[in-house]
């Protein structure tokens, strides 16, 4: 484990109150875990924008009765195979598939990926969640 290290901060009473009440809805048990991810998340933040390596997950829902979605779905990953580390495929319905993208590499290509998933025919739900990597 890293090796720890303590400092001071100080905020207004105002912001200190409304930090406690939203870090307490969010369930964190204390102030340096959320002061923490509050940190992560502004790296990861300067990753995507800076176009910096990335890794994350897309999640898409569709029609699997539509064949020839399923083809351009299976082609636009081939197409961008370098970014996908794998692809978990569950059966959600008579209906609909849910698809699981774990990706690595650089935000614009993995922007790319998504976006192009997201806007065919047939998609209903597509999410994208990135960390740092
Ligand atoms: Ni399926």
């Amino acid at each position: 484990m890293k090796k720890l290290h303590r400092f001071g901060v100080s905020l207004d009473s105002e912001l200190l109150k409304k930090f406690d009440e939203l870090i307490k809805e969010k369930k964190y048990t204390n102030r340096s875990k959320a002061i923490a991810d509050l940190i992560r998340q502004e790296f990861v933040k300067e990753q995507w924008t800076k176009g910096g390596k990335i890794a994350g997950a897309i999640t898409l829902v569709y029609d699997h009765h539509k064949r020839e979605l399923v083809d351009k779905l299976m082609d636009i990953q081939h197409d961008f195979q370098k970014a996908i580390v794998s692809t978990q495929h569950i059966h959600l319905d008579h209906d609909n598939c849910l698809e699981i993208i774990a990706v690595r590499g650089n935000s614009p290509e993995i922007k790319k990926l998504a976006d192009t998933l997201k806007a065919m025919k047939g998609v209903k739900h597509s999410t994208l969640s990135v960390t740092a990597s």
